[in-house]
């Protein structure tokens, strides 16, 4: 199942985009539509919504019941801040009939209406069916405006040639039967699925707990779910993932393999056996600094009294320990749960410290997110010196940014030399965003 994004604009064609969302839907992928007010005069809303069980969108202004999610998807928690969180979301965004101005629209990068705005913040694959008189789109304008889009990556379904809407009109331009569509669109979803293929990926989750006698520990709030939610995406673009769970709790992810381990010794033991064969870890588990230094083997008894000061002493740091033996090939990713203003500023000199490529800090001072938390609000610091923030949003949308910087650098390094371990899927650039 994916999470298909379908934009219609205005012409005869927008029929066919009902029958496209009929099939997408048919096939188990869950659809969300964005209409032009010009494609409604074709096609109303209720046809897509009755279709999809989900609202059909026009404009930024409308509210979505949804609140920018996919039909069978969990209920976000609040409204996102706005509603490219529909395109935030998407697996693909296929527009479908693209008419001769919504082309030249984007091929502008205007964002005058929901569904040229989506497609400018676009961080998935899109692809574009034009459908128009043959006239029109032979016109010098729209074939320079398609070699322009498919310059940046944009995936153009073309045309088929037949009966044209006006009438007795015979040439090029009649929008692909759906099941084409599909067929692209699916074809795309295959390639971003693939773009991980041949790597393999270390990812530390939970947190671990330090025992103070035989059934008490000392232990953190984390969850697991940012982990688990990495361990998700990388799976889905095809790494084989290794993922060390510390206290979870949390179903295994498909297609990953799990080891289970609860104290920080055991963490960095299992990290320590499985890390020269990894290309990316991604140290998502909050490792608990200190343990008590000489554990009860058996249950502290209240008769006893009240038990003396637990010393403590340090653990390992396991990040640094593997950050100080890496290769230049691998790349490290550390999480980071700061305080306040400084959040950013704390984590870049961590990144140093820990001689890591990629820091995700978490300012754990605003409320909602972070720990024990389906969401999260991030700042990814890159050893390149970029910064980006990625805005409150569901875990699994957190590790998708997190994974396509990883792609970024690696892209950059050249380091994405995978071939003979690659199931054929091309490199880091299939998952990234064509640029609209
Ligand atoms: N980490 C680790 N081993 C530890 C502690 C932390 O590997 N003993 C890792 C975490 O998994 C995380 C990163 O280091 O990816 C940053 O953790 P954090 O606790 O913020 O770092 P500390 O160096 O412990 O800094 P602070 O003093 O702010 O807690």
């Amino acid at each position: 199942m994916a999470r298909l994004l379908l934009g219609v604009s205005g012409g005869i064609a927008a029929y066919k985009a009902l029958e496209t969302t009929r099939l997408a839907v048919r096939h188990g992928h869950a659809v969300r539509v964005i209409q032009t007010e010009a494609s409604i005069r074709f096609v109303g809303t209720a046809s897509f919504e009755a279709i999809t069980g989900a609202q059909v969108l026009t404009s930024e202004f409308e509210p979505d019941p949804l609140r920018g999610s996919y039909p069978g998807e969990p209920l976000p928690e609040r409204s996102p801040i706005s509603h490219l969180a529909l395109v935030e979301r998407a697996d693909v965004y296929l527009i479908a009939p693209a008419s001769a101005n919504t082309i030249a629209k984007l091929t502008g990068g205007h964002a005058d209406n929901l569904l040229t705005a989506a497609a400018l913040a676009a961080p998935c694959p899109v692809a574009v069916a034009p459908a128009m008189n043959e006239r029109m789109y032979v016109h010098p304008a729209t074939q320079a405006n398609l070699e322009a889009l498919k310059a940046r990556g944009v995936t153009i379904v073309p045309p088929g040639e037949g009966e044209l809407a006006s009438h007795g009109e015979h040439g090029v331009g009649r929008l692909p039967d759906p099941a084409e569509l599909l067929a692209v669109t699916e074809a795309l979803l295959a390639a971003r699925r693939g773009s991980w293929a041949g790597l393999r990926v270390l990812v530390t989750a939970g947190g671990t707990r330090e025992p103070i006698d035989s059934v008490r520990y000392m232990g953190n709030r984390s969850s697991g779910r940012m982990g688990f939610a990495l361990a998700s995406e990388a799976a889905m673009r095809g790494a084989a993932v290794t993922l060390v769970a510390a206290n979870t709790g949390l179903a295994p992810p498909p297609g990953t393999r799990v080891i289970e381990v609860g104290t920080a010794a055991e963490l960095a033991q299992a990290c320590d056996e499985e890390f020269d064969v990894c290309d990316v870890l991604l140290m998502a588990a909050a490792v608990a600094d200190f343990r008590p230094a000489s554990p009860a083997h058996d249950k502290l008894k209240k008769e006893a009294g009240v038990p003396a000061p637990i010393e403590l002493e340090p653990t390992e740091d396991v990040l640094s320990g593997l950050g100080a033996r890496k290769r230049s090939d691998q790349i490290l990713v550390g999480f980071a749960a700061e305080h306040g203003e400084g959040a950013v500023s704390y984590g870049l000199e961590k990144l140093e410290r820990k001689h890591l490529d990629v820091l995700v800090v978490n300012d754990i001072s605003k409320p909602g997110v972070g720990f024990d938390s389906d969401e999260n609000e991030v700042t990814i610091v890159s050893a390149d010196g970029t910064q980006r923030s990625v805005p409150r949003a569901g875990k699994d949308l957190i590790a998708r940014a997190v994974l396509d910087d990883v792609e970024r650098l690696r892209a950059e390094r050249g380091t994405d030399d995978r071939g003979e371990g690659s199931d054929g899927a091309s490199g880091a650039g299939t998952r990234s965003a064509a640029r609209v």
